[in-house]
């Protein structure tokens, strides 16, 4: 990908006279932060089965395995993660005011830390926990973990306030978000399969309703030709800060000095 690729340019233009776009994020944007995608070469399920550690029948089975396999194994590299170059040319889209929201479906806060104010966490986020029983949110830093699976002062196991396999998304969230699928005027869908439910139909719903689709991603998805309107193949990071950079400078041409 340079800056002289026809996609960028046509994508790029598209953004610099966006009012209110929308980005969907996936796993692959936080590839280059150190935190290994799901699916494909190298990714989680690859080395662990979700239906054995990731279902919330599994936890209610057996939550001290699933704290051992899977939680515990997520949060170390959570803790070392930071926000990388695709977060930044992100970022610099919602500081140039071309960006509204940002709808990740992951649950590692790097938007947020990128500068982000508005983050829709669709799949929830692995910073907090609930308690299973009673409900009660804290912070994942204060939970003590001497013993798994740590528990609430009620004495219901705790666990991290993510969304499992076979467990609904956020009503509240999930109708916000259709909205702004259906609101947008860009979508930028980052670093995803664009496989797993809802998540997947936003971009679909965005383009029935009129929205450009932008996909950023280094392998075709199945949005790929049929819902992206311009699919960019190469790495989030990359593709990102020429993206942020070119939409910078035709906006200040574009304004009177
Ligand atoms: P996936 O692991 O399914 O897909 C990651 C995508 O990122 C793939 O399409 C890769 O080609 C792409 N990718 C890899 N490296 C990249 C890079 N450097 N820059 C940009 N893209 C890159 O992750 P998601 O689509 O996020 O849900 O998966 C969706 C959901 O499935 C997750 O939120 C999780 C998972 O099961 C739950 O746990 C509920």
């Amino acid at each position: 990908m340079t800056t002289s690729d026809p996609a960028l340019e046509r994508a790029a233009i598209a953004c610099a006279g966006a009012r209110k776009a929308v980005a969907l994020t996936g796993a692959g944007i936080s590839v280059e932060s150190g935190i290994p995608p799901f699916r494909g070469r190298g990714g989680l399920w690859e080395k662990i089965d979700p239906m054995k550690y990731a279902h919330v029948a599994a936890f209610e089975n057996d939550p001290a395995e699933v704290w051992k396999v899977l939680f515990l194994g997520i949060s170390h590299v959570l803790e070392k993660a930071r926000p990388n170059a695709g977060h930044q040319g992100l970022w610099r889209l919602e500081e140039m005011g071309v960006l509204q929201t940002v709808i990740t479906q992951n649950v590692d806060g790097l938007h947020q830390q990128a500068g982000h104010r508005d983050v829709i966490e669709f799949h929830g986020t692995h910073a907090f926990v609930r308690c299973s029983v009673c409900g009660r949110r804290s912070d994942w830093r204060s939970v003590p973990l001497e013993v798994i699976p740590p528990r609430c002062e009620c004495s219901g196991v705790l666990r991290p306030d993510v969304v499992l396999f076979g467990e609904m998304i956020d009503p509240r969230l999930l109708q916000r978000s259709q909205q702004l699928a259906a609101g947008c005027d860009v979508m930028l869908v980052i670093g995803t399969s664009a496989t797993v439910e809802p998540a997947a139909s936003l971009p679909v719903i965005a383009k029935h309703s009129g929205a450009f689709i932008i996909e950023v991603n280094p392998e075709p998805t199945p949005l790929t030709h049929r819902i992206s309107d311009v699919t960019l193949l190469g790495s989030a990071g990359e593709v990102m800060e020429q993206m942020a950079s070119m939409v910078q400078r035709l906006r200040s041409n574009r304004q009177p000095s």
